[in-house]
Order: structure tokens, then sequence, then C-alpha cells
């Protein structure tokens, strides 16, 4: 367990996957959790296992490509719970193609939602905690943020753009007692992203996640909560030294 007691977390993309699984470690570890996403019916089970385990939340149903809607939800959840000491941008979508065929809006949209995103929900909560000399921040890349793959080109080239803005915004706050830095994901299952991918891959004809775990060294496919643990150890004081870090979580999958 890390010594999160009292800190305030806000999370996007908290309704389902990975975001809930940070969303409600950041909870057992003692915060407070703002939740930020699209999906109503899901934020709100999201905020009852919070309740449940007697820490405060506060929801927010908003779209993080639209600043205003980002600057609403950042001041609701700010009034309720306080200036976030954590910011985790998990929302994020998949709109697979190959780089010839895909419309050109699916290749967008993925930049509007993981990139533009993220950008705004730091634009928007990164100032409070350089004025207060403290944050963390931990946004979410993907392996394929670090190399590309066949009929994921667009989301590739968003999740490397996620590193990208990472590093630079490390670079600019460190000296303010904040970090930032990004999560590396490999296959994870249980999520909406996963379940999407793989009836696509069934569609295609393609190897489902359960047939590339020989690929997997650790020998299994990864879980949320996996990517959570490591979630709660960079949203720490224990990784004070760690920013502007991609940290892979692949179970040995991806390297780089
Ligand atoms: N599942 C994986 O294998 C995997 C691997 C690497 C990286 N990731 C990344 O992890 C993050 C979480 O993905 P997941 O697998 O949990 O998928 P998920 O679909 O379960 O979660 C994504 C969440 O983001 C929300 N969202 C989408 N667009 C939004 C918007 N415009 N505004 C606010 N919320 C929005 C969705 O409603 C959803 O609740 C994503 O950034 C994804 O790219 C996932």
């Amino acid at each position: 367990m890390y010594d999160l007691d009292e800190r305030i977390a806000l999370v996007t993309g908290a309704a389902s996957g990975i975001g809930r699984a940070i969303a409600l470690r950041l909870a057992q570890e003692g915060c407070h959790v703002g939740l930020v996403d699209t999906a109503e019916a899901g934020l709100r089970e999201t905020a009852r296992s919070i309740e449940a385990l007697g820490r405060k939340t506060c929801l927010v149903v908003a779209d993080v490509t639209e600043r205003h809607n980002v600057d609403r939800a950042v001041a609701r959840l700010t009034e309720t719970l306080g200036t976030a000491d954590i910011l985790v941008n998990s929302a994020g979508i998949l709109r697979v193609g190959a780089m010839l065929d895909q419309p050109y809006e699916d290749f967008a949209r993925q930049f509007r939602v993981n990139v533009d995103g993220t950008f705004h929900v730091c634009q928007a909560v990164v100032p409070a905690m350089v004025a207060k000399g403290r944050g963390a921040v931990i946004n979410l890349s993907s392996w394929l943020g670090k190399k590309g793959m066949k009929l994921y080109g667009g989301y590739a080239a968003s999740k490397f753009a996620v590193i990208g803005m990472t590093q630079a915004l490390a670079l600019e706050v460190a000296a303010f007692g904040v970090r930032v830095n990004a999560l590396c994901p490999g296959l994870i299952v249980e999520t909406g992203m996963r379940d999407q991918a793989e009836a696509l891959h069934r569609s295609l004809g393609l190897p489902s996640a359960e047939e590339r775990v020989s690929t997997i060294p650790r020998g299994r496919l990864g879980k949320p909560d996996d990517i959570a643990r490591v979630a709660a150890f960079l949203a720490s004081d224990e990784a004070d030294f760690m920013t502007g870090q991609a940290v892979n979580v692949t179970g040995g999958f991806w390297l780089n």
C-alpha cells in the first residue's frame, strides 16, 4: 500500500476498464476521487464502489474533447473535492483501419480524444498543481505508443503523441514539484476497448488476445488491476524521482 491518504485524484475514462480500476485502486490507497467520462451509467457504478470504500467521490459526465466541458468538469470537481494532487488521463478510443483505407474522421477522432483530450485536461488541472508545488500526472499511452502495427496506424500515432506530450510537460513542470509519466499497457482484457478490438480481430480472422498469450513472456493476458497497481505507485511519493517516463506494463511483451 502507498500512503495516499486524503489526496485528491481526478481520473478521466473512469466509467470502465483501466480508468475504473485506477480510480478504485487510488480510493483503496486513501484518495478521494473525481470521475470524468461520457458514459454516465458506468461512472455511477465506479462512484458507488468508491463510496463503499468510505472515500469521497464526485462524478461529471463530460467529453474531454471539448475544452469548455473539461473546464466545467474540473471546476465542479475542485469545488467538491479540492484541487487535484493526482491526475490520470485514461479516456481513450480506438478506431482500427489500414492507413490507406481509414476514413479521415476515424483517424482524426482518435487524436481528438487521445491527444486533444489529454492536452485539455492537463491544461485545466496542472496549473493548480504547479501553484501548490505538488502533483503527479499519469497519461495512458500504450505499447503501441512505441511501435506501429498493421491496422493500428492512427491509434499508434495518437499514443506516440501522448508520450511526446508527457515528456515535454514533465520537463516544463519538474522544477515545480509536479511529475508527469505515461503508462504503456500491453494486451489488457476486461475493458471496453479490448472487447471492441477482439470483435474486430474475429471478423478479420486475426488472432485473438487468447491466441497471443504465447507471445507474452509472463504467460498471461493483463487485467486492468495490473495497470492500476503501477499507476498507484507512480502517483505516490515512492516514485518521487521518476518523471518523463513511459513505463511498459506488458508482461514482457514489449521491452523498449
Ligand atoms: N485495453 C488495452 O489493451 C489497452 C492497451 C494499451 C492502452 N490502453 C489505453 O488505456 C486507456 C483505457 O482504455 P480501456 O482499455 O480501459 O478501454 P475502455 O473503453 O474500457 O475505457 C475508455 C473509457 O474512456 C471513455 N471515453 C471515451 N471517449 C471519451 C471522451 N471523449 N470523453 C470522456 N471519456 C471518454 C469511455 O467511455 C471509456 O469509459 C485508453 O487510453 C487506452 O488507449 C488500453
